[in-house]
């Protein structure tokens, strides 16, 4: 594991920017794993700016997102397809036929997580998944349990992310119950992982994740075991290491 310390919140966007310019630059055709919450958006402000000033080209990238909620309309201003597309794909010159992320709406959610490993392979596999940490230790929606689950699937958001996401919803009832993830198979099969993690009440999930034992209690910890994991943390958020 790498780990590279960034001063705040502003600094751990650029540092994380930086890496992902330098992918696009060494392979212009790359498969970018990408990530939502509030973690990502000024690192995604950066990108964007920076494809604005021509520092950085999409045009022939590739991008899958780790996870969707099940049962929201991707139109829903809730849904992660919507998130990506308000504060990144709309801005850069990535292609849209370029743009991967689990059907929310799907009918059959088996079929949907076999497509969605299908796409994955079939483009590759992942040059670099991006990733951020839930409190509870989560990856994508990988939510703490009795063992990891390999592969793109449908899980049962457990009672405290939903408390978590109820902020970006106006009620917690809102809050779909269900969600399409990548598994922590899918996420360690690309060939970089880089975690981005701010603030100080991520702090004990971070020291318990990367600086304890690897268990399915705390599913971000399987990181430990990437060939090439780079964690960014600002100095809140590693204020426990
Ligand atoms: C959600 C997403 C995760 C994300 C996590 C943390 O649950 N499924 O991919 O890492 O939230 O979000 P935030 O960055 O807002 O703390």
């Amino acid at each position: 594991m790498r780990l590279i310390r960034a001063a705040d919140y502003t600094d751990m966007s650029m540092k994380a920017a930086g890496i992902i310019a330098a992918m696009l630059t060494i392979k212009p055709g790359c498969v970018l794993g990408l990530a939502t919450g509030e973690t990502p958006l000024g690192l995604y402000r950066r990108l964007v700016d920076s494809c604005n000033h021509g520092e950085v080209d999409f045009s022939q990238a590739k991008a899958f997102n780790l996870d969707e909620y099940r049962g929201l309309e991707p139109g829903a201003e809730q849904s992660y397809r919507f998130f990506m597309w308000k504060n990144l794909f709309s801005k850069i010159n990535i292609r849209t036929e370029n743009l991967y992320i689990p059907d929310g709406m799907a009918g059959d959610p088996e079929a949907e997580c076999s497509r969605y490993e299908a796409a994955i392979a079939g483009c590759g596999g992942i040059d670099l998944q991006l990733l951020g940490i839930g409190n509870n230790g989560h990856i994508g929606f990988n939510e703490p349990g009795d063992s990891f689950a390999v592969d793109t699937h449908l899980v049962d958001l457990s009672e405290s992310t939903i408390d978590a996401n109820s902020r970006f919803f106006g009620d917690r009832e809102e809050v779909p119950k269900q969600a399409y993830t990548m598994g922590v198979g899918s996420i360690m099969r690309a060939r970089k992982a880089l975690l981005i993690v701010s603030g100080r009440q991520k702090a004990g999930i971070v020291r318990r994740a990367f600086f304890g034992g690897v268990s399915p209690d705390v599913p971000a910890s399987i990181l430990q075991l990437h060939s090439d994991f780079t964690l960014i943390g600002d100095e809140a958020a590693l204020s426990f290491i």
